[in-house]
């Protein structure tokens, strides 16, 4: 159902690579509400992703960039605010990738040189993609930035890895440049905190069939899939949320407030 929530605004969403993507849903959510943009994944995922069938589908133009690279930013923006006709309401900043998780290296033994560049792809990227907004005072005000991130930021899950750091520090980001977007540019900055879903990047973390279905058995409501993610976004996008910022918002059905839910007791219990 569509509710025009955001027409007449323009954005960028970095990160579908397939129709599993959450930046996908987002996309496609996005334009049924009216928004306009443009979308952008890093050159080599253009390669492996399926980008030019929802380019079609929803109008949009495509800017490839690797969002650790600070050119590949600047032409993203500046290509941007001319190709949609004015400045930014909205940006979706939806990238994940761990060297370590990819190349099964434990925690515990990490090689630094891939933990640094999971470090720069996940965390370090929406500096980098923030700043360059900034400086270039691309936003508009009571514009909307959001980034995509997990609850392994607060709490331990084992085969989670790096990426566990590199997602608070991902939403340690979220609040400190929000802080400078808000008072200046009356920009606001939030990260979701999705549950587990299955994408590429999701399905990258081992075990992650278990880690799915525990999700789903400690969640009320269930786990929130992509197109969940998608509308929620949309929300944030809107103007129906325009004072809040500086907020990690859970999106998991529940899950991180639940210490122990019935149907996990039941898995453990000797009674008969
Ligand atoms: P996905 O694999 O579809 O998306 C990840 C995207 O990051 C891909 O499009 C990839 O090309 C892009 N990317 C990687 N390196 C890049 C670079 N250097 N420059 C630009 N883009 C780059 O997977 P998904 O799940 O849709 O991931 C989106 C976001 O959601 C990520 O931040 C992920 O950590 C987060 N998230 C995912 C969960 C899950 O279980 N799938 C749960 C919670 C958060």
């Amino acid at each position: 159902m569509s509710y025009n929530l955001l027409k007449g605004k323009r954005g960028i969403i970095f990160g579908a690579l397939d129709e599993n993507s959450i930046a996908w849903k987002t996309a496609e959510r996005v334009h049924e509400e009216g928004g306009k943009f443009v979308l952008t994944n890093a050159p080599i995922a253009m390669r492996m992703g399926q980008i030019n069938a929802l380019a079609e589908k929803t109008g949009s133009e495509i800017i490839p960039a690797d969002a650790t690279n600070l050119e590949d930013l600047e032409n993203l923006v500046t290509k941007s605010v001319e190709i949609l006709g004015g400045k930014l309401d909205f940006v979706l900043h939806s990238i994940g990738m761990s060297v370590n998780v990819r190349k099964g290296k434990a925690y515990t033994d990490q090689n630094y040189d891939w933990t640094q560049k999971g470090w720069d792809v996940s965390a370090v990227s929406f500096h980098k993609t923030m700043q360059t907004l900034y400086k270039n005072d691309a936003m508009s005000e009571w514009g909307s930035i959001v980034a995509l991130t997990y609850m392994a930021a607060q709490r331990v899950f084992p085969d989670y890895n790096d990426m566990a750091d590199n997602k608070a520090y991902l939403e340690s980001i979220a609040r400190s440049f929000g802080y400078f977007f808000g008072k200046e540019k009356k920009v606001r900055v939030n990260t979701i905190s999705q549950s587990p879903t299955p994408t590429t990047a999701g399905q990258g973390v081992k075990g992650f069939d278990g880690f799915i279905n525990y999700a789903e058995k400690m969640s009320p409501l269930g786990n929130a899939t992509a197109l969940d993610c998608a509308n929620y976004t949309v929300t944030l996008f809107s103007d129906l949320t325009k004072r809040v910022t500086l907020q990690n918002l859970y999106n998991d059905g529940g899950f991180s407030n639940v210490g122990v839910s019935q149907e996990v007791i039941d898995g453990f219990s000797t009674d008969k």
